[in-house]
This record gives C-alpha cells, structure tokens and sequence, in this order.
C-alpha cells in the first residue's frame, strides 16, 4: 500500500548550501533502501517535501524528519493513500526555483511567492507536478 505525504516546515537557522546538502545526502543514503522517492523544495528559509513509499516506511521516516532540530514548525499538508507513484525518478530530487517560470507559481499561489503556509496540499501537490515537467529538479 502507497502513500504519499507532504509537509511544510521552517529552517531553524539560516541554512547554508553544505546544510541542505548533508539533507540531501542523508536521504539519498536512506531512501532507497525504505523504498522512499520524492522531493524536497527549500526556498527563503521554508522546507517542502514530498515522501511517497510504503505506509509504515514513510510513517517511520516521517517521524525522525519531524524530530530533526534543522526545522520547526512541521505542518503536515496532506497525508493520501495513492495507486501510483508521482515522482518514482527521484530517491529525494531537488526543487530549483530558479528555474521556475514565475507565471507557473502565479498559477497556484496568491502573490507569486513560495508560502506552504497559505497553501493547500492540493495546490503544493499540482506545483510539484508541474514542476517535474518542466525540468525544475535536480537530478538525485
Ligand atoms: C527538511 C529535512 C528533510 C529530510 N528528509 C529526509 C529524507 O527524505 N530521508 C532521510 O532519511 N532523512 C531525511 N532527513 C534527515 C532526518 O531528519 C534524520 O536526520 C535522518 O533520517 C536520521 O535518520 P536515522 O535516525 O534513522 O539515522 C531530513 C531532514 C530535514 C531537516
């Protein structure tokens, strides 16, 4: 059985490119084995992932990411049973919003700025979509 799960959360501290990247390496070392794929978007100091794999795999990884002192401030954004994977590419691919055309985040936020918070999971969960399909992430 597949889930997918997204949430929001804060950087604790200013995070420099070397802090996302030990997140990043961690969770390419991890994933793979749990059978966990997805994303992790970081912009202005907010985290977004997206975990998709099995129930109790991402359940458990879930659980030591929200205890991790990095971030605070966890919001869960939607927790959905799935048939399908959306994003099976990537053991954690990054999110470059640098690469994002700015019409494309007009298109599901409020002002054009990346804010999880004022978001719904639905919205976040098309973004990610779109993103993947226009070459906004980086290779895992
Ligand atoms: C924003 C953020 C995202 C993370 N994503 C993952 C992840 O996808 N997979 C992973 O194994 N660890 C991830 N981590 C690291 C975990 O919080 C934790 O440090 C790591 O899983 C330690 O696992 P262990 O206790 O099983 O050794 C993330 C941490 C942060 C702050």
């Amino acid at each position: 059985m597949l889930v997918r799960l997204m949430y929001a959360s804060r950087a604790t501290a200013a995070l420099a490119d070397a802090d996302l990247a030990a997140i990043l390496r961690t969770s390419r070392a991890h994933n793979p084995a749990e059978g966990i794929t997805g994303l992790l978007c970081f912009a202005d100091g907010v985290f977004v992932q997206v975990l998709e794999g099995g129930r109790d795999a991402v359940n458990a990884r879930y659980k030591s990411i929200v205890q991790d002192v990095r971030h605070s401030d966890v919001i869960l954004l939607s927790y959905d049973e799935i048939t399908e994977r959306a994003f099976p590419g990537w053991t954690m691919g990054q999110v470059n919003l640098h690469r994002l055309n700015a019409a494309l985040l007009l298109k599901y936020t409020e002002t054009g700025r990346l804010d999880p918070y004022r978001m719904s999971g639905a919205a976040m969960a098309s973004l990610f979509q779109e993103m993947c399909a226009s070459g906004a992430i980086a290779v895992s």
